[in-house]
């Protein structure tokens, strides 16, 4: 997994947040999809990649990190994804990289971070949605506004929610 700023050789701490991070690793031992929520920058990602460095040991066949915040076009998504992967993009964008993606995925015991999938939270759930059907031993943790679940949302698709900052 890449370091992007708490696991080893992290250059800052995470502060005061190690009873929030056992926590969602609780969540994610329990669901196959978390939901990080929270405001802009309070500090989901770094959250979400403590908490994946910390959980590692139960994902034998990876920890894979998808920084998303660059696709603007939900197409693009799973393509998005696949790199993260080490698998090689297949040529048109879009239903072939999901099913490129679920291929590569199959009964393979994975962490998939969506991180800041914020702009595109209804295709992430959707992905989320299939890899998680298609992939039996598959988990997902993800990101999403705070505005978002105060609309009644549960989740990328109904998974664990965990408030970043508490809640
Ligand atoms: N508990 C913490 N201890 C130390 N630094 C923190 C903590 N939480 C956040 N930060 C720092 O605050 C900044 C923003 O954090 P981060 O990018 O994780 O927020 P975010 O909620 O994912 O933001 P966005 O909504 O833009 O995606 C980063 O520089 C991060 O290192
Ligand atoms: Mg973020």
């Amino acid at each position: 997994m890449a370091d992007h700023g708490d696991g080893a050789g992290a250059l800052t701490s995470l502060i005061g947040r190690r009873a929030e991070t056992a926590r969602i690793a609780g969540l994610l031992s329990g669901a196959r999809l978390v939901t990080l929520t929270g405001v802009g920058g309070g500090g989901k990602t770094r959250l979400a990649l403590r908490v994946a460095s910390d959980v590692a040991g139960s994902f034998p066949d990876g920890v894979h990190v998808a920084e998303l915040a660059d696709p603007r076009d939900p197409e693009l998504l799973a393509t998005s994804v696949l790199g993260t992967l080490d698998v090689a993009r297949p040529g048109r964008p879009g239903a072939d990289a999901t099913a490129a993606l679920v291929a590569r995925l199959g009964e393979r015991r994975v962490l998939l971070v969506l991180d800041n999938c914020e702009h595109l939270v209804d295709a992430c759930a959707r992905l989320a949605d299939t890899l998680l059907r298609c992939a039996p031993r598959a988990a997902c943790a993800g990101d999403e506004p705070a505005a978002a679940q105060d609309r009644g949302r549960a989740g990328l698709s109904g998974g664990a929610a965990a408030r970043a900052g508490g809640g």
